[in-house]
């Protein structure tokens, strides 16, 4: 029996996770959709700690402000009576039609000034339901065809609003972070910001590049044939990690969004080990503390009953993981292997402190390429141990 999450877990949930209906490009929906309460009722209910929305799951795109004050306001009076937290909002600037072409990198300027106020209307309420990570997926930033779209000029208007929205955080006083989620494609041909990569260069441009870090998704990764947690490694080591979307995917197809752990387990166990057990070599290195917060969606195949079964598995999915990556780091057996690999090596610098390259040219250290050559890793039976902790 897998235990149950508890608040300590920090598992969270988009909206329009559970609230997917199942509409896909070729079949219409094949469930209700529940009012936004009803959905975070009842994650409350499965243990999670918190929830996280688009502006567009709570109100409707054209709501006035008067039902975007009364709808928002009995959501938030349901999280706080579920001791729900909400940790994260973002901002749909992809599914309406106006958004075709992208928000902050349309070609048309009058779509651009729109969409980038109302990323700055998201902000304000973020700040004001108190959540501390503000997402941007640019799933529309991007073209079907190289012809269309100005790359330099795009990357300029990503800048521009980027810097925009974080300069309007900063001059507010906001305690808020944005989380950039890069994706390759779906729905456009080729998103701008296609990788963690990517989105971390872009992010070096920045002026007000400080608070802004990433929010990388498994599948997003996957999708590019990337692997997801050197994404998360490397955002780490950057001090960029700010917010994770964990769920499944298997191989280079459309976005799946699957259960986590439904789509390359063994991945998913390494994620779950760097998240937490941190970097070996470094036990007082940058660690991950935020919001386990999952983004899946339940397949189209399942009932009301299934989409809460579905959450619960991606919940006890983690748990089991976490239990299983401690196990691996615990076993002497590991640790040993980890010793023969080198794996612990790897954190020692290279050059001797001090050391200059006229140094480092002129030592003679003996050093013997073919003996090295000889060397044995071990790294395939370091592989099984951590095989035999995962399914063994
Ligand atoms: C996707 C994305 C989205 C974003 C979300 C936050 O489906 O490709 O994961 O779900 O995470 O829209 O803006
Ligand atoms: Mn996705
Ligand atoms: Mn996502």
């Amino acid at each position: 029996m897998v235990r149950q999450p508890t608040l300590e877990d920090k598992f969270s949930f988009g909206l329009w996770t559970v609230g997917w209906t199942g509409t896909d490009p070729f079949g219409g929906p094949s469930r209700p959709a529940l009012d936004p309460w009803e959905y975070s009722e009842k994650l409350a209910e499965l243990g999670a700690w918190g929830v996280t929305f688009h502006d567009n799951d709570v109100f409707p795109f054209d709501a006035d402000d008067a039902t975007k004050q009364r709808l928002l306001g009995r959501f938030k009076e349901a999280t706080d009576q579920a001791g729900l937290v909400i940790e994260m909002v973002t901002t749909n600037t992809f599914t309406h039609p106006v958004f075709k072409d992208g928000g902050l990198t349309a070609n048309d300027r009058s779509v651009r000034r729109f969409g980038l106020r109302k990323v700055l209307r998201a902000v304000d309420l973020a700040a004001e339901v108190g959540a501390s990570t503000f997402v941007m997926w640019g799933g529309r930033e991007g073209s079907e065809y190289d012809g269309s779209k100005d790359v330099f000029s795009a990357m300029e208007r990503y800048k521009e609003g980027l810097d925009t929205v974080a300069g309007h955080i900063k001059a507010q006083g906001y305690d808020l972070k944005i989380a950039l989620e890069p994706k390759p494609n779906e729905p456009r041909g080729d998103i701008f910001l296609p990788t963690a990569g990517h989105a971390l260069a872009l992010i070096a441009e920045l002026e007000h590049g400080d608070i802004v870090g990433l929010n990388p998704e498994t599948g997003h990764e996957q999708m590019a044939n990337l692997n997801y947690t050197h994404a998360l490694g490397q955002a780490l080591w950057s001090g960029k990690l700010f917010h994770i979307d964990l769920n499944g995917q298997r191989g280079l197809k459309y976005d799946q969004d699957l259960v986590f752990g439904h789509g390359d387990l063994i991945s998913a166990f390494f994620t779950v080990d760097l998240i937490e057990n941190g970097f070996p070599g470094h036990p007082d290195g940058p660690r991950y503390d935020g919001p386990r917060h999952f983004d899946y969606k339940p397949s189209r195949t399942e009932g009301m009953e299934g989409v809460w079964e579905s959450a619960r598995a991606c919940m006890s999915m983690y748990i089991m993981l976490a239990d299983k990556a401690k196990a691996y780091r615990a076993d002497a057996r590991v640790q040993e292997a980890m010793e023969y690999a080198g794996v612990l090596d790897l954190a020692r610098p290279t050059l001797e402190p001090g050391e200059t390259v006229a140094d480092l040219l002129a030592t003679d250290d003996g050093f013997d390429p073919e003996k090295a050559a000889e060397r044995d890793y071990g790294f395939v039976k370091l592989q099984q141990l951590a095989l035999e902790h995962l399914i063994g």
